[in-house]
């Protein structure tokens, strides 16, 4: 018999704003939590069994109906080329898993291999084609469900997130810069979809990540200038096969969009192959394409070695702070055959972005921290972790 792990108040702040604030689980839904087996041993689908337990008791009070699923993922390779697969040689998500979302009203989901953004394409579809809402737990374990990443409230950061969306305006300017001699500009061009506005909300959406930390991606047009970066974001440095801190910078050089030129060591020649080999599998208009600045909005996504033994799921909660900023290589959106959601995201941590003059983040600074709307959230919560994120990190 498996005895209930006794849920600490910390961690039943985080529970409970997830399931009611992200999931928005309603009686007698039927709730597929899905997690991956070798997660708990040293994969990297991390997770342990009191937060999946603690998510099904706290969907079971709600009035609704959890089932856990515990599943293999496929074993493959970490590295996606020089031969990338195709929608037909790729490996898919597992029948039993698909059948399983087909018959759920709501998807918490704790596989990193199922993320929307960094992997396959059949997974955003399949949420389109079921209609299901999926919530992406990224506090997999106990130590993360009860860290200041989690406590702190779904509200406020969709608040931030949204307000930030809103500085985000079509045909303005906009101008990344770095200490290092990072230096990009270009103008805004319309939101996905061809939409004038990028701000939208994540409660009503099929993808709800937990904790929420980024903010809709500028739609570069025109983009000019050099990106000296050393850190890549970890699902991606994965596929590609570099370490998601480099050894050196790489310098990018881009012009009208396109990545021009990619200098410096043993990271920048793996870049420089993997670009060449992507040219090949989407074009090389796709392949060479530079998107999407935009970055954290999280004020205490950094954990300690403690809360979080693996360095990379490290890196990974630190790129929604709001220090870190990211570009996109590659943009495969046009090459339907290809089956991956291309999200190359090169970071730096401590960048400042402007649009027509207005400052987004200053090195973790965020242009809406002064909102009377987002303080207006933070109010509602005083006994939480909020703005004053470095008051809260590593708790
Ligand atoms: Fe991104």
């Amino acid at each position: 018999m498996t005895v209930q792990p006794l849920m600490p108040p910390e961690a039943a702040q985080a529970v409970n704003d997830m399931l009611d604030n992200c999931a928005c689980v309603e009686r007698d839904q039927n709730v597929l939590i899905l997690a991956a087996v070798d997660g708990l041993h040293g994969g990297r689908n991390i997770v342990d069994e009191t937060v999946i337990a603690w998510i099904q008791a706290g969907v079971q009070a709600r009035g609704a109906h959890p089932s856990v699923l515990w599943v293999d993922m496929p074993v493959r390779r970490n590295v996606l080329w020089p031969e990338f697969a195709t929608r037909d040689t790729v490996w898919r998500i597992p029948p039993i898993v698909k059948n399983a979302m087909k018959a759920a009203d709501l998807f918490i989901n704790h596989v990193l291999d199922l993320s929307s953004e960094e992997e396959l394409r059949e997974l955003p579809e399949t949420l389109k084609e079921f209609k299901l809402p999926m919530v992406r737990n990224m506090a997999t374990t106990a130590p993360l469900m009860m860290s200041a990443w989690a406590r702190t409230p779904h509200d406020l950061i969709a608040e931030i997130r949204f307000r930030t969306g809103e500085m985000v305006v079509t045909g303005e300017r906009w101008e990344l810069t770095h200490p290092n001699g990072t230096h990009l500009e270009g103008k805004v061009g319309k939101a996905p979809g061809g939409k004038e506005v990028y701000p939208y909300w994540r409660r009503n959406g099929y993808y709800r990540p937990f904790p929420d930390g980024i903010y809709p991606a500028v739609n570069p047009v025109g983009c000019e200038g050099v990106f000296i970066f050393d850190h890549m974001m970890p699902v991606w440095a994965r596929h590609i096969g570099v370490p998601p801190a480099f050894s050196e910078p790489v310098c990018l050089t881009v012009r009208d969009n396109k990545v021009a030129k990619v200098e410096g060591g043993a990271e920048a020649a793996v870049l420089r192959d993997f670009l060449k080999a992507l040219a090949n599998a989407i074009g090389e208009d796709g392949a060479y394409e530079i998107r999407a600045p935009h970055g954290g909005v999280h004020p205490s996504a950094l954990v300690s070695a403690a809360q979080c033994p693996d360095p990379d799921y490290r890196e990974f909660i630190a790129s929604f702070h709001p220090s870190s900023l990211h570009m996109h290589l590659g943009q495969a959106g046009h090459n339907r055959d290809f089956p991956y959601n291309l999200h190359t995201a090169v970071e730096l941590r401590g960048a400042t972005l402007k649009i027509g003059g207005k400052v987004l983040h200053d090195n973790g600074r965020l242009g809406v921290a002064d909102d009377p709307r987002v303080q207006a959230v933070a109010a509602k919560y005083p006994d939480r972790p909020g703005l004053d994120g470095a008051r809260w990190l590593y708790t």
